[in-house]
């Protein structure tokens, strides 16, 4: 008897706020207890599943989900999207609080902070990537970009196929260590450096890992148990190596009595902040200094190599890129800042791209205070997923999905389709802070590859090709190509 009374009990919570959004008329998949609408993602993927539920209720706009008994609602309108990302953003100022499963390093990254907290880091970083700061930054991306092409210039004299994320991943990291801490990395030029296994480290989701964090969230009850016994955090080694090049960038900077200007002196400033609104706690700046490179490691890699991916699978246009490449820079090597924006086409590529393989195919937010928006009560602490690869996939909005096509994103095409079913670096006030950095990174690095190579397809080359099903944008076999000199 008592059992049943438990189980019941049991039930009751695991299912009481089950009718929340049937009671407001909000269609969705039918919630199950502890898994609430998780099975699609559990079953086929996270990207598979989040498409079908897309797929399935887009035409009503909005549909209900459950994350374990958390109300969540996908917005699959552009308008309704604008409300929630700008018009009504003090309300989803936050991304989902994830319990501190991975340790309180991420815990203090910009990603994770909320609230206050959240507002004041972020005047203090976005300082960093103002355009005159990013104009100066233009030597050391030539540089850096200027070993990567060394490297597959290599692979090209041995007609080898190679992993190209792998590559353009280390060009990354070498990239953002200078611009952002002024640190000569040597990840390229050192195959012994432990910068990339480390950074690697954070974006493992493995089975132990992946299933913590997924227990935490739907049965949140559970997280602190889960977060005590430390098997999802990230390893104290690595956050270790992280602390101590922090520390010696910025003891070296304290010793140096040249004015610098970049991400690391900025930081500096906000941990002797006399004004205690403007100061920045060590812990929160060691975060903040390993979230810098781990968000232009992957994300960067990402973009170019999947550029790189569809232009190995489109000969024709890669050379219409290569020719407006030569058109902009004439016998000139070096690409300038200014040149870059007259590289039109090239832009449309590397949108195309971030349509069909976006670095986040899903965006979340949480809300902070119950609202009414469109006759839609949304309750304080509900999650908002916006389905970003489904909306880039959807062939009312981009018809004929599936097919490379850099034309949907000429100037006139965009000015047809509302700016919000378009989202690679999401979008309002907590969309990328870092977006024309990673644009500036991006295109110096396709256009210095494709003005010397020919960027074409191997045998390992899959087509179509398959994803990982976790939220980050990885070939699930790796992406291989070959290069060949011009
Ligand atoms: C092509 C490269 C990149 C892509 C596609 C990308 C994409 C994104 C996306 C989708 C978000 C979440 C936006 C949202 O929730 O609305 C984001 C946030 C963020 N990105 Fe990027 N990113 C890129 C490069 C970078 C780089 C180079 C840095 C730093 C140097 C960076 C730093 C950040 C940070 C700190 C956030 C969190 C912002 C906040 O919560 O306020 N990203 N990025």
């Amino acid at each position: 008897m008592i059992i049943v009374g438990v189980l019941a009990a049991l039930y009751i919570y695991l299912t009481w706020n089950f009718g929340y959004w049937s009671a407001q008329g909000i269609k969705g998949p039918t919630p199950f207890p502890i898994i609430g609408t998780f099975w699609p993602s559990l079953s086929k993927g996270m990207i598979n599943g989040d498409t079908m539920l897309y797929e399935r209720y887009k035409k009503d706009k909005v549909y209900g989900l459950f994350d374990g008994s958390t109300p969540n609602l996908a917005i699959a309108d552009g308008d309704l999207l604008k409300t929630v990302l700008v018009k009504e953003f003090s309300s989803f100022q936050d991304r989902r609080k994830l319990p501190s499963v991975l340790g309180p390093t991420v815990s203090n990254m910009l990603t994770e902070l909320t609230g206050e907290e959240w507002k004041k880091t972020r005047s203090i970083m976005s300082q960093t990537f103002t355009s005159g700061k990013i104009k100066r930054m233009i030597d050391s991306l030539n540089l850096y970009t200027k070993t990567l092409l060394e490297k597959m210039g290599e692979r090209a004299d041995a007609d080898e196929m190679f992993e190209f994320k792998d590559l353009v991943g280390k060009c990354a990291l070498d990239m953002v260590a200078a611009v952002g801490f002024g640190i000569d990395a040597q990840v390229q030029n050192n195959p012994e450096s432990e910068f990339v296994p480390h950074t690697a480290e954070f974006f493992k989701f493995g089975v132990v890992r992946g299933t913590a964090l997924l227990i935490a969230i739907v049965v949140p009850v559970l997280a602190p148990l889960i977060v005590k016994s430390g098997i999802g955090a990230i390893p104290d080694k690595t956050a270790a190596f992280f602390k101590n090049i922090m520390a010696q960038a910025m003891a070296n900077r304290k010793a140096d009595s040249n004015k610098h200007n970049d991400f690391l002196s900025l930081i500096l400033k906000a941990q002797d902040a006399e004004d205690e609104s403007k100061r920045l706690p060590d812990d929160v700046i060691l975060a903040n200094a390993i979230v810098f490179i781990l968000a232009g490691y992957d994300t960067v890699s990402n973009t170019v190599s999947w550029a790189a991916y569809e232009m190995a699978l489109h000969q024709d246009i890669q050379e219409k890129v290569y020719e407006e490449i030569m058109e902009v820079t004439g016998a000139e090597d070096d690409i300038t800042y200014e040149m870059l924006p007259k590289m039109t086409y090239l832009e449309s590529v590397i949108e195309e791209s971030q349509r069909l393989f976006p670095g986040a195919p899903r965006i979340e937010r949480q809300c902070t205070e119950t609202i009414t928006i469109e006759g839609i009560t949304i309750p304080k602490d509900a999650i908002i997923t916006i389905p970003v690869y489904g909306i880039h996939h959807d062939a009312d909005i981009y018809p004929d999905p599936e097919k490379f096509i850099p034309e949907r994103f000429s100037a006139e095409e965009k000015a047809k389709r509302n700016p919000y079913y378009f989202q690679p670096f999401g979008l309002g006030p907590r969309s990328c802070i870092a977006m024309r950095l990673a644009q500036t990174e991006v295109k110096l690095c396709l256009a210095k590859m494709i003005q010397k190579l020919r960027v074409l397809p191997c045998e390992k080359t899959e087509d179509p090709i398959p994803l990982v099903q976790t939220g980050q944008m990885h070939a699930k076999n790796g992406l291989y190509l070959k290069v060949q000199r011009r």
